[in-house]
């Protein structure tokens, strides 16, 4: 009696082992995890304001050349500016990450590469946009985990107003090709 009970607890230990392995709370997230859920939602956002916005604008203008005359008609932002709008407006509600849109062939220049790492996770993101590019970096004296995320032309209006735009270094952008990158900082210290 006493060695079938004991199976048995044993039996239940297991089970209830194996399960407490797949369902474990989590108590602490790692730099990494938290850098891939902003950058998540940021694509997202970014994403829907080009397809619901940007792109049915565009071709309802084709014949517009400039961004300048995009912004002139519409009134209305191109999706870095949204982008830049948010990530300020949240580091001003004293958030502790950053983000920020970076390319290797920006229109605007203040979009260039601005650190060592932007500069190899720009590089390794355009030979490899399937792959992620993390590092750590030290700026103004504090550590930051540093996430570089591709960020692709996913409708063609990305590429077509890029290609027509007289500061852009580049006019051969395609669809889902890279243009640039989405860097989020997470700090290491607080
Ligand atoms: C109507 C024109 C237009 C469209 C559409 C557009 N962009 Fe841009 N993009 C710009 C302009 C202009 C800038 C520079 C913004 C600034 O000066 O703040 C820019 C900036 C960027 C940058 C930062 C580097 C740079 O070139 O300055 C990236 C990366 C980028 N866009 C990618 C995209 C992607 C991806 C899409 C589609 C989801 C897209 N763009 C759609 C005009 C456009």
């Amino acid at each position: 009696m006493g060695i079938v009970w004991t199976a048995a607890a044993l039996g239940c230990g297991l089970l209830a082992g194996s399960s407490e392995v797949k369902s474990h709370k989590l108590t602490f997230i790692s730099p990494r995890k938290m850098a891939d859920s902003l950058h998540e939602v940021i694509a997202a956002d970014r994403e829907a304001y080009a397809r619901l916005i940007v792109q049915r604008l565009d071709a309802e203008e084709h014949r517009l050349t400039t961004t300048e005359d995009w912004r002139a008609a519409h009134g209305l932002p191109v999706p870095a500016q949204m982008l830049r709008e948010a990530g300020q407006s949240i580091q001003m509600r004293g958030a502790e990450f950053s983000y920020t849109l970076r390319s290797l062939w920006p229109i605007n220049p203040s979009y260039g590469p601005q650190t060592e790492v932007e500069q190899t996770g720009l590089e390794a993101v355009a030979r490899h946009p399937e792959e992620n590019y993390y590092s750590e970096e030290t700026l103004g004296g504090r550590s930051y985990f540093t996430a570089v995320y591709a960020d692709l032309a996913t409708l063609p209006c990305c590429a077509e107003c890029h290609n027509r735009h007289p500061r852009s270094p580049r006019h051969d952008f395609q669809t889902n090709e890279v243009m640039g990158a989405i860097v989020v900082r997470v700090p290491l210290e607080f």
